[in-house]
């Protein structure tokens, strides 16, 4: 399993942002964390990046327990929602910077940059600063930063949100191309489309509890009994404000 979790929680006071969750996502997959907005998707990336400790329970990534933070970060990378940079770098500069942290050599990351920079249209940009980059500029220099050491795993928190249809389609097709390489890749999303295209396998959590666990195509039968077949159906079903059965 590439992502394993056990009765994994965390509280914040008296909100449960995480309730119990157990996943046992195989090797390869992508899988697509869709929730309502307050849900506990980015608590649950943040549980399995260690950028936040559970309040109880367990979990490892590519077999590497989540306590071990630095065993884990060379085998995972992270999109977190609204990515981090260095403003006062370049785009250039702070990818080369992320790429020397997991201690590439020079060739191998001239070589990966370049293409990703190609790939992502940052080429006329990628010399300017951070700081006056736009929203999407920001994304892509951050997903760049997090596939660039060729992770096991990949968390991506609202990869899509920002793009321009061009570099959302982008987006997808690379998310396509990691997981076919055996890269398993773990994202949330409020675009349906984007995981019904994606993923292997979706869960959606509710108030802190995963809901319900299924392919695409599983969870919208869910609903057709009511005359309607559509993702978006069985989300709202499923995330309806009460407690919905599993
Ligand atoms: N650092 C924190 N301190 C207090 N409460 C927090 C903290 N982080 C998250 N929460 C709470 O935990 C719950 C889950 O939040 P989380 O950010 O995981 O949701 P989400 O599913 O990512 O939502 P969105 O779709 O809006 O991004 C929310 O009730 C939120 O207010
Ligand atoms: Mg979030």
């Amino acid at each position: 399993m590439s992502i394993e979790a056990t009765d994994l929680s965390k509280y914040y006071g008296d909100i449960k942002a995480v309730d119990s969750l157990s996943l046992d996502i195989p090797h390869g997959t992508i899988y697509g964390f869709l929730g309502p907005n307050g849900a506990g998707k980015t608590t649950t990336m943040r549980l399995f990046t260690a950028l936040t400790e559970p309040t109880t329970g367990t979990a490892s990534i590519a077999g590497v327990p989540i306590h071990d933070r630095a065993a884990l970060t060379e085998r995972i990378g992270y999109l977190p929602a609204d990515p981090p940079v260095f403003e006062e770098l370049t785009g250039q500069e702070y990818l080369y910077y992320v790429a020397r942290l997991h201690e590439l050599e020079r060739e191998q990351i001239v070589e990966r940059l370049d293409s990703y920079i190609e790939r992502f249209d940052l080429v006329e940009d990628i010399d300017r600063r951070i700081e006056g980059y736009s929203t999407g500029m920001r994304k892509k220099v951050g997903i760049i930063g997090a596939v660039i050491h060729n992770p096991e795993v990949l968390f991506l928190d609202e990869p899509t949100s920002g793009l321009d249809p061009r570099a959302a389609r982008t987006m997808r097709q690379m998310i396509g191309e990691l997981a076919a390489r055996d890269m398993t890749v773990f994202l949330s999303t409020h675009i349906l489309p984007v995981v019904e295209e994606l993923a292997d396998t979706i869960g959606v959590i509710h108030e802190g509890t995963l809901v319900a666990e299924a392919s695409p195509a599983q969870l919208k039968n869910r609903v057709e009994s009511e005359g309607e077949s559509d993702l978006e159906s069985a989300f709202l079903e499923l995330t309806q404000e009460r407690d919905v059965p599993t």
